[in-house]
């Protein structure tokens, strides 16, 4: 058994989450693995203030540069988002031999061309699950789950946000600007919410999906990007009484001439499943040519959602580092006794 040690760098609330699940969950996690986790150091704003998670025993810093030289770290994880900062720091980490794990959308759909060819060049993995519809596995499925398939289309509703600000308009005497103060109190939104009601948000993930799915390089630039700001409760009223909810949706598909991104606002039909998927939850459908259409749900944002897919690419790169084949094969992992010794 190896400790693969953490540097954090931010400990908001994604942070704190991941952070939670590191140290609740860590012997269930450690058991099929095969491997230990220590959160050895984290990067923070304050050392002095209140934290609902205990840091006892964890290096902490003010200076994130200390966190990605580190030499006791193998795998950074940033959380801490902006593209500047956030981009300068994770470069230093790659150049450093460090593997690195991000729920950083706007910097993978901005950047990501360039982290992963300086990431190939120093033989190390980045993982972004968590920049991409929260808890939802979704990169792994469209990578992994349906790497046989040529994806024809992929269609989802992959802001959280925006999504409860449209579920909660819906309501009678539902205030625009009080959902979003809720949703931000939920620790849904993003820390400039401009990016969750312009679709902003939306078109960085659209961008993951369809570099993943079509097998293109991010193209963020070239997303038609609308949000949810000029709908009104009136709006959504007059759509209820012609048979259709408003959903924002990003969808991305092949054209004659090559591929079409685009977030926007879209009425769809009542009876359809996509309508009903209401409050932070998300969905996304993806066409195979092989498997046919596919859906999956789930919260969408959300410090728990958002960590657990951040601690499951943790998860990824130990394994991938792993020379052992029960610690990669599912099931492999438990041995004989332990089974004989299960409860039943
Ligand atoms: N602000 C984002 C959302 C967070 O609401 O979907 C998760 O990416």
């Amino acid at each position: 058994m190896k400790t693969f040690k953490i540097g954090l760098l931010g400990l908001g609330t994604v942070g704190g989450g991941t952070l939670n699940i590191l140290q609740t969950t860590l012997t269930e996690i450690k058991r099929r693995i095969g491997h230990n986790i220590e959160v050895r150091i984290i990067a923070v704003r304050d050392l002095n203030r209140a934290r609902s998670v205990d840091v006892s025993g964890i290096q902490m810093t003010t200076n994130p540069e200390e966190v990605v030289s580190h030499p006791d770290v193998d795998i950074v994880v940033e959380l801490i988002g902006g593209t500047s900062y956030a981009k300068d720091l994770l470069i230093t980490a790659i150049n450093n031999g460090k593997h690195v794990v991000t729920a950083n959308k706007a910097l993978i759909a901005e950047y990501g061309n360039e982290l992963f060819a300086l990431a190939n060049q120093n033989n190390v993995i980045v993982n972004y699950e968590a920049a991409v519809a929260g808890g939802i596995p979704i990169i792994k499925a469209v990578r992994e789950g349906l790497a046989a398939n040529k994806i024809e289309w992929l269609a989802g509703i992959i802001n959280g946000t925006g999504n409860y600000i449209l579920t909660e308009m819906a309501k009678p005497g539902a205030d625009f600007e009080q959902v979003l103060k809720t949703a931000q109190a939920l620790g849904y939104a993003e820390a400039d919410p401009t990016f969750d009601v312009e679709g902003i948000d939306a078109a960085h993930k659209l961008t993951i999906l369809a570099s993943i799915g079509f097998g293109i390089e991010l193209q963020f630039n070239k997303t038609y990007t609308e949000g949810i700001s000029k709908i009104t409760a009136q709006d959504i009223q007059f759509a209820k009484q012609l048979g259709f909810k408003i959903k924002h949706l990003g969808i991305a598909n092949r054209t004659a001439s090559g591929y079409s991104l685009r977030v926007h606002p879209a009425l769809v039909a009542q009876d359809v499943l996509i309508a009903n998927v209401d409050g932070v939850m998300n969905a996304v459908m993806v066409k195979g040519d092989h498997v046919g259409p596919t859906m999956y749900y789930g919260p969408g944002a959300g410090a728990g959602p958002t960590a657990s897919a951040v601690v499951a690419d943790i998860i990824d790169i130990i394994r991938a580092q792993s020379q052992n084949i029960e610690d990669r094969v599912p099931g492999l992992g438990f041995k004989a006794e332990q089974l004989a010794q299960a409860p039943v």
